[in-house]
């Protein structure tokens, strides 16, 4: 659309003024050298930092025939996830490995740290390398290689780092989204306290994708949950879709900490203890949590969103042998065989397919094959600068179109 150099650069610089961008040099000079105006494209980076002015986007020639026992997959959809942002950070314990393949992008030998975003997503074959068996042309495939780079084109990938999903039943939003959040919340569901109908599960950050899920799948196995959210305005329009996904009782932090809350949570179980607390948060609400918390009972954490510590009322440990843990969906996946992988897959696609587990309300973000590489970067750091000053609301999934 933008046609002559000194357009584009006027453009360039009034969203640089209206989003606050700070660029530093070096991707300036990312933006101005990239030499490729067709074909691949992905969302990079070569230093960590703020997202929103690190990452770029830039385009690679296409992808050569896949060698022997990979294959060559188009992304359809993938998702950015809080963990994403903390890698690029450089602050999250699983780095990834340079993009070495992309490297003939004719800026010469000096990508050799240059890293393609992204953890999760769901890819399409389009080209089946020699060697490859029981994989064809259109299948469904999700990554299960952590950090594989997802927020690309087109990539090749070696047939061990993938496993097919069904096509029909799930939705590519479902399936894009189903490596890391429904896991970790069936995971957390079933690996700490075997729970029976009508037990009952206290979790915070409910709203969050893992939080929906777990409100699902607990409703699946017949479980109540009581679950904590931020105070915002339209407070009971989150209720009403979290009560509608089967939650037993929204409540939000203030409430949580109010005074006569335990009673009323005496009232809604029945006196029955709560065996098992779900934490996204951390803080000081995470404490009154805690404190609903019976004999015996697991503290699982899985995230801490509010960036504040966890404290605990040492009583909670010796009175009520209160168990705490931490889960990682990464740790899972290293410990646990590919059987185990592939049958927690499948609990996943049926409950899916059954209704039982829908996908999270999302936002697709298209990097239009259209827009130039400088274009496409504006597009991904003003996005990037949203999600950080949160409230979006809803999860954000890449569609990375190939550069016309
Ligand atoms: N350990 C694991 O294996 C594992 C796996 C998956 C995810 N996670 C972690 O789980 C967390 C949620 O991931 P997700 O993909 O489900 O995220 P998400 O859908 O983006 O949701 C983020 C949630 O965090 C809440 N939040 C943000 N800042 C907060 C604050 N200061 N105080 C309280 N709540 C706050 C948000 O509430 P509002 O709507 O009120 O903003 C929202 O509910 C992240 O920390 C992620 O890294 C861990
Ligand atoms: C294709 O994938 C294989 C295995 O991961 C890798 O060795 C090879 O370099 C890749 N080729 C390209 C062109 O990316
Ligand atoms: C304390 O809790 C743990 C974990 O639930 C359990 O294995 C253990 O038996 C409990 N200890 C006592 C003394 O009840």
């Amino acid at each position: 659309m933008i046609s002559t150099l000194r357009t584009r650069h006027l453009f360039f610089a009034l969203n640089r003024q209206l989003l606050g961008l700070t660029l530093g040099q070096g991707q300036v000079h990312n933006f101005a050298t990239s030499s490729i105006t067709s074909g691949n494209r992905a969302i990079v980076y070569t230093s960590n930092g703020d997202p929103s002015s690190v990452l770029y986007a830039q385009t690679f020639p296409n992808l050569p025939p896949p060698p022997p026992n990979t294959v060559n997959v188009k992304f359809l959809l993938s998702p950015i996830n809080p963990a994403d942002i903390n890698v690029i950070e450089g602050v999250y314990p699983t780095k990834p490995v340079p993009s070495h393949s992309l490297s003939t992008s004719g800026k010469g030998s000096k990508d050799s740290s240059l890293f393609v975003g992204g953890n999760e997503g769901l890819a399409e074959v389009v080209d089946v390398g020699p060697g490859i068996t029981g994989l064809q042309q259109r299948d469904w495939v999700v990554m299960t290689k952590p950090q594989s780079g997802t927020w690309i084109s087109s990539k090749n990938v070696s047939a061990q780092d993938i496993l097919k999903v069904p096509r029909s039943g799930l939705s590519e939003a479902q399936a894009a989204t189903m490596t890391v959040n429904p896991p970790t919340a069936y995971n957390m569901l079933h690996d700490y306290v075997e729970l029976g109908e009508g037990d009952w599960v206290v979790q915070n950050g409910a709203n969050s994708a893992v939080g929906q899920a777990v409100i699902q799948i607990a409703a699946a196995k017949g479980l109540q949950t009581i679950n904590f959210v931020r105070q915002r305005d339209q407070i009971d329009h989150l209720k009403e879709h979290l009560l509608g996904l089967g939650a037993t009782h929204v409540v939000t932090y203030e409430e949580l900490c109010g005074k006569s809350f335990r009673d009323k949570v005496k009232e809604w179980t029945g006196g029955k203890n709560i065996r098992l607390g779900l934490n996204c948060v951390s803080g000081k609400t995470t404490t009154f949590m805690a404190r609903l918390l019976g004999q015996d009972a697991h503290l699982v954490s899985y995230g801490a969103m509010s960036k504040e510590p966890l404290s605990l009322p040492t009583s909670l440990f010796i009175f009520k042998n209160l168990t705490c843990h931490g889960f990682w969906q990464s740790r899972w996946y290293l410990r646990r065989t590919p059987k185990e992988r592939e049958r927690l897959f499948k609990t996943l696609a049926s409950l899916m397919c059954n209704g039982k587990l829908k996908g999270p309300e999302h936002e697709v973000l298209v990097v239009s094959g259209t827009d130039e590489d400088n274009q496409a970067s504006l597009k991904i750091r003003d996005t990037m600068a949203r999600l950080a000053r949160g409230k979006f609301g809803k999860k954000l999934l890449l569609k990375i179109e190939e550069t016309l």
